[in-house]
């Protein structure tokens, strides 16, 4: 038996307050599969009405700062996202490894103070196409855990989702094939960095995830859930999608 499936949309910088109504038939889909964890990651302004909203919905962020507070404009760290409402962050996601350059290390310093501020970190890993095409795919996925696990990251505390970037708003995603590999090789990276701890650790994948293609890819080996972006934006899309992991 796998474990328990979860199921995190990441509406990255889309929506507006008028958009949490799309949050009501999010959250009694939730409350209908009671065997699938569900979790909506709006933009930092929304977070505080949206798990007003609706809460019994897990609502969770972005991007945490690694400080707990201090001189970093723009940044919020855990400690506001846990006073906003939010119980679980995505860190290390490739559009921020890309767009605001952030390292590994980085990565693993955020996903601790999520940790530590009591939410559950997300923490994406997935190569790029020249990477995998190189037939480099496993192995960079392998250096990006080492870099950015935490080492105190528990099944209850840590959430790892393996997005291969070419895969990502493209319509394309792995063979079930390279996704059961990729998501085995992790499973084994898991255990090695954190013992037995590592094999309770949801593995989600992600990357153009949709209502015809989430029962298939759900059902692979290893992969306990999916972390989704495009298709999390409406209740019409996301629901089926929950639905396909129950
Ligand atoms: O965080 C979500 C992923 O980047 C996947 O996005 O479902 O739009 O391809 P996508």
């Amino acid at each position: 038996m796998g474990l328990r499936k979860l199921v995190a949309g990441n509406w990255k910088m889309n929506g507006s307050l008028g958009s949490l109504a799309e949050l009501d038939a999010i959250a009694a889909a939730a409350k209908a599969q009671a065997s699938v964890d569900v979790a909506v990651c709006p933009p930092f302004t929304l977070i505080a009405p949206a798990a007003a909203r609706q809460p019994g919905l897990a609502i969770g962020a972005q991007d945490c700062h690694a400080e707990p507070k201090g001189a970093h404009t723009g940044c919020v760290s855990a400690a506001m996202l846990v006073e906003a409402g939010a119980r679980l962050a995505i860190v290390g996601h490739s559009e921020r490894r890309a767009d605001q350059h952030e390292t590994d290390a980085e990565v693993q310093a955020k996903a601790a103070a999520v940790i530590a501020a009591g939410l559950t970190a997300i923490v994406c890993v997935g190569e790029t196409e020249a990477e995998r095409d190189a037939g480099r795919a496993v192995a960079v996925v392998e250096g990006q855990l080492d870099g950015s696990i935490p080492r105190d990251g528990t099944a209850a505390t840590l959430v790892v989702a393996y997005e291969p970037v070419w895969a990502i708003g493209t319509g394309r995603t792995p063979s079930t094939a390279d996704v059961a590999e990729m998501h085995a090789a992790i499973r084994t990276k898991l255990g090695a960095l954190l013992g037995g701890e590592g094999a309770g650790v949801r593995i989600l994948y992600g990357g153009s995830v949709k209502p015809d293609n989430a029962a298939e890819l759900l059902a692979v080996a290893d992969v306990d859930g999916a972390l989704v972006g495009g298709a999390s934006l409406t209740a019409a899309q996301f629901v089926p999608i929950i639905e396909g992991a129950a």
